[in-house]
């Protein structure tokens, strides 16, 4: 039988790149995001790989849409072996202007859009015996950074999520998986500029899909980026604060 991966954020960046990379493996993908002409051509691409796919157009803010994408999936390839949650959005946080709104919509989609998934997928995956969920977190969530805290704060709660759920979902046969990048060229950050250690978004799909196969269970990358981000997680609050006092806030358009 035929593997099946189900894959949110599929029409844009990491995600994209991940349907792209599984094309050729003869998985079943199950592609999914708000842009259907964007999936729609990702699953014509897939089918010229010798792939198999499907489009499914799914706000992951929405619990319904969710709960209709993972049961399209289903009645299409029978089971879900592998989910990866890679839908998610970024943008600026003004501190001297904050305004709940903005910080509402990260929620919903970087966190609630999981949470979601996870309520669908996990039932799935015991009554099929088993199955990954692999969420793409950030190294952002290590510690906050001025200019984008909101966005920090929703990639800390989900990797804390996942961390809290591992241990109890092992036992019931659903491995959780939580990816760390750090900076990946896609739409979300080319208006970024120049970005330390930054990788190519199908470099970065390669290692999750070799790192997966492992059976790591947190996916943090690359190297350098990770292991600066450990030590700014361990330095005193004081310190800390001179630093990001210095940091200029990332720009984005
Ligand atoms: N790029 C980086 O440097 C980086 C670093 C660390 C972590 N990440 C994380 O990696 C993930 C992918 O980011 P990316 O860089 O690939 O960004 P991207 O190119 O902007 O892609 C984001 C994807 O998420 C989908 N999406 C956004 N909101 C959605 C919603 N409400 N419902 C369904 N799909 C939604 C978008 O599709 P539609 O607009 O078609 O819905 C798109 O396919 C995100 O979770 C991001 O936080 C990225």
């Amino acid at each position: 039988m035929n593997q099946v991966v189900f894959i949110t954020g599929a029409s844009s960046g990491i995600g994209h790149a991940l349907a792209q990379e599984l094309a050729p493996k003869g998985i079943a993908l199950a592609l999914a995001a708000r842009r259907t002409d964007l999936l729609d051509s990702l699953c014509e691409n897939v089918r010229q790989s010798g792939g198999e796919a499907t489009a499914l157009t799914c706000d992951v803010g929405d619990q319904a849409q969710v709960k209709q994408a993972i049961a399209d999936t289903v009645a299409r390839f029978g089971r879900i072996d592998l989910a990866i949650l890679s839908a998610g959005i970024g943008g600026p946080t003004n501190a001297a202007d904050f305004k709940t709104e903005k910080f509402q919509r990260l929620l919903q989609t970087n966190l609630l859009g999981v949470a979601f998934c996870l309520e669908e997928l996990l039932p799935l995956m015991r009554q099929q015996g088993g199955g990954t969920i692999a969420a793409i977190s950030s190294l952002a969530g290590d510690r906050g950074f001025p200019g984008s805290a909101g966005y920090c704060a929703t990639k800390a709660a989900l990797s804390t999520l996942f961390d809290g759920l591992r241990a109890e979902l092992k036992a019931l046969g659903v491995n959780l998986v939580t990816i760390e990048p750090g900076y990946v060229l896609t739409p979300m950050t080319e208006s970024f500029g120049k970005m330390p250690f930054m990788m190519q978004a199908d470099e970065a799909a390669r290692l999750i899909l070799q790192r997966l196969e492992r059976g790591d269970r947190v996916i943090r990358f690359p190297f350098a980026a990770s292991a600066f981000m450990k030590l700014m997680r361990i330095l005193p609050v004081s310190l800390f604060d001179r630093i990001a006092a210095k940091r200029r806030p990332i720009k984005v358009n």
